[in-house]
C-alpha cells in the first residue's frame, strides 16, 4: 500500500466518524420511551397507525427512506390537518421535545423499517 493510499483511508475514515455520531449514537430506549409516550396516541405502540389518528410509520415513505435528519425535522414541524386526518400532527407530537430526543425517536423509527 503506498503511503497516500494509506493517508485516503484515514481520511475516509476520519470524515464517516464525523458524519456519523448524532446517529450512530443515538439512545434508541430513549426515543423508544418518547415514541411510546407521546405518538403512540396517534401511530399505536407498534407505529403501525390508527385510522384517522395517524399514518402507518413501517410503511411511511419518510422513515423508510428519508435522512435522520429530515425524520427528526419532520416530527419538530408536524403537519397540518387533512381530510383523512382531522388533528394533523402537532409540532413535536404536541410535546415540547429537545432535538437529541427527536433525534433518538427518528433513530428508532429507522430501526423498525428494518
Ligand atoms: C395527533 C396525532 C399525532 C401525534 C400525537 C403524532 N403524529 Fe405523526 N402523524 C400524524 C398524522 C395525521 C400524520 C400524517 C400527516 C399527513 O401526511 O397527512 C403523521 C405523520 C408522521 C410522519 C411522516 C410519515 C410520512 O412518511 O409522511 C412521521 C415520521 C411521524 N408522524 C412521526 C411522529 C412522531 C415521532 C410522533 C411523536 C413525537 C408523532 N408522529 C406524533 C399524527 C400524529
Amino acid at each position: 500500500m503506498s503511503s497516500s493510499t494509506t493517508f485516503m483511508s484515514s481520511l475516509v475514515v476520519a470524515l464517516a466518524s464525523t458524519v456519523a455520531p448524532a446517529w450512530a449514537d443515538a439512545d434508541l430506549a430513549n426515543g423508544k420511551k418518547h415514541f411510546e409516550g407521546i405518538c403512540a396516541q396517534c401511530h399505536r405502540t407498534d407505529a403501525e397507525g390508527i385510522q384517522g389518528m395517524g399514518v402507518n410509520l413501517r410503511e411511511a415513505p419518510l422513515v423508510k427512506n428519508g435522512s435522520p435528519g429530515a425524520i427528526a425535522k419532520f416530527i419538530a414541524t408536524g403537519h397540518g390537518p387533512t381530510k383523512e386526518f382531522p388533528l394533523g400532527m402537532p409540532a413535536g407530537g404536541g410535546e415540547s421535545l429537545s432535538a437529541t430526543d427527536r433525534t433518538d425517536i427518528a433513530a428508532y423509527l429507522k430501526g423498525l423499517t428494518k
